[in-house]
């Protein structure tokens, strides 16, 4: 067992303890490190100065690669086990590094305080492409805002900035041996105490289902892209934390029986490029969820666990027959678990899983040829902002005349309750009918006349129902007309 978090930071080994490991990694770079470098601007995942790399052996294969996080909603502790790279390191002896040139270049800087984020994130968009086109420069940059030049400069910064061998942080960072001990400690447990909270990360998932079982109310902790929120919004860190991130068998997706199995420590941007293939239709709705940073570390089954009405992938996964599998214990043996997506959500923030059971994975359908999926998302944004109104239409068709005979709907929305929501009469009033235009109508006022969406700060109830009601519109008409 060990009771530190171990880090290679800018190359240098750390092991990092007691209250300083339960810190947000931002505060802990700069308060306690000294690498100032790195800022604190909304405390929130939302505006990317706290932007920092991190490359983390996982899984089976112990696959790594530098990709951008923000510092400032996850704690030193869910950091155990990476190298870390931050602003500070990305300067080669006296040199800098060619999006630091290309920022000074282009005047990409004014007030200074965004710089090093958006720095960060183009050095990762840099370890990944060798160099940036516009429409990859601006995903990459969906995450950083700048409240003073204007973007333009910066992107000119983008297109002008080239990879170079001796700045490539993973070639300057990702040695050998680091990466060895890395790998190695991670077959130890880690438990580490502050006084207040204590945070466990077991090496087995025995040892999970041991320790939820003998901790009521502890939380699990994925990429704290939420709970890290809540923390810095002032509510403190639950007592008990279990982080899962040393168990290798929960980064894996694979494929069983046209069935997708999705571990619980598999980040959204990891889904999203297995399952281009599967469920391209998600692939592509996946592109508008948060940020670069965000997706780099939130997990699939966060967003799920998290059970907000407005969870981006809920819709989808009620409409492609999406089940969670759970573990708990029960005489001393790992009791395993599924339920099914309809029956998870019991009411507002609230999931039908036992105090003490932790998802270990999400399963989903594959999406089949004779399937059209649909997934849509209202926001007041288009990137980095939470759904107002969301979902998600499949329909299963067989050809008819000239026209399309539907042998299956299945519809589901985010926004309008206070859970996500299947319409079992709407999609039955679809069924075994052709559609047209007369029958989308019919099927959007059912639409409107079935939901009770709530008035809150992003949107009257009217405006939801006639949210959802036109998004069902949107998507028959592309069924229709394409
Ligand atoms: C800037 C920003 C933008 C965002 N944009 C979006 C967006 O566009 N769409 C959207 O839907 N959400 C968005 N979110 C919310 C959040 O990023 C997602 O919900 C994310 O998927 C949560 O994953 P996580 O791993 O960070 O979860 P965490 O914050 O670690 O956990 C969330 C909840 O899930 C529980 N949990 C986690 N893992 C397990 C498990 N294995 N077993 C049981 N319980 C578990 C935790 O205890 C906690 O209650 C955004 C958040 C931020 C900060
Ligand atoms: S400080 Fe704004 S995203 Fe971290
Ligand atoms: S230079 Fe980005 S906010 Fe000022």
């Amino acid at each position: 067992m060990r009771e530190f978090s171990l880090i290679y930071l800018n190359g240098i080994r750390k092991e990092v303890r007691g209250i300083e490991a339960l810190l947000m990694l931002g505060d802990w770079l700069r308060k306690e490190v000294g690498l100032t470098g790195t800022k604190i601007v909304c405390a929130e995942g939302d505006c990317g100065a706290c932007t920092v790399l991190r490359a983390f052996p996982q899984g089976k294969s112990n696959s790594i690669q530098f990709e951008a996080i923000n510092s400032c909603i996850t704690t030193v502790a869910q950091m155990d086990g990476s190298h870390l790279v931050t602003v500070e390191g990305i300067q080669n002896g006296d040199e800098l590094s060619p999006v630091q040139k290309a920022m000074r270049e282009c005047h990409g800087s004014q007030c200074g305080y965004c710089t090093p984020g958006f720095v960060m994130a183009l050095t990762g968009a840099l370890e990944k492409h060798q160099s940036l086109d516009a429409k990859t420069a601006c995903n990459y940059l969906t995450g950083n805002l700048c409240r003073c030049t204007g973007y333009q400069p910066i992107i000119e910064a983008a297109l002008s900035a080239k990879q170079s061998e001796d700045h490539s942080v993973s070639k300057r960072y990702l040695k050998k041996e680091a990466t060895s001990e890395l790998i190695q400690k991670q077959r130890d447990s880690v438990l580490i105490k502050n006084g207040f909270s204590t945070f466990f990360a077991p090496a087995t998932l025995e040892e999970a289902v041991h320790f939820a079982s003998e901790n009521p109310g502890f939380k699990v902790i994925g990429a704290a892209t939420d709970l890290g929120v809540q923390t810095n919004k002032g509510k403190p860190l639950p007592k008990n934390l279990l982080s899962l991130h040393l168990i290798s068998e929960l980064y894996e997706v694979r494929k069983e029986n046209k069935r997708i199995m999705v571990g619980a420590r598999v980040t959204l941007s990891q889904l999203r490029r297995e399952v281009e293939k599967t469920n391209p239709e998600f692939a592509r709705f996946l592109n508008l969820f948060a940020s670069p940073q965000i997706k780099n570390a939130a997990t699939l089954v966060g967003n799920i666990a998290n059970a907000s009405p407005i969870g981006d992938t809920l819709p989808f996964l009620l409409v492609s027959r999406g089940k969670v599998h759970a573990v708990s214990i029960e005489d001393g043996a790992v009791k395993r678990r599924e339920i099914s997506f309809p029956d998870l959500f019991l009411g507002y923030k609230k999931l039908a899983l036992e105090p003490s059971e932790i998802i270990t994975h999400v399963s989903f359908d594959e999406t089949s040829q004779n399937q059209i999926l649909k997934i849509y998302k209202v926001s007041q944004r288009k990137d980095l902002d939470i759904s107002t109104v969301s979902g998600a239409f499949l329909l299963k068709t067989v050809s008819q005349g000239t026209g399309k005979k539907i042998e299956e709907a299945r519809l589901a929305f985010g926004g309008v309750a206070a859970t996500p929501v299947r319409l079992p009469e709407a999609e039955k009033a679809l069924q075994g009918k052709v559609l047209d235009s007369k029958l989308i109508q019919e099927v959007s006022e059912l639409i409107g006349k079935t939901i009770a969406p709530q008035t809150d700060l992003r949107g009257s109830k009217t405006y939801r129902k006639v949210l959802a009601m036109n998004l069902f519109k949107r998507y028959g008409r592309e069924v229709l007309h394409g």
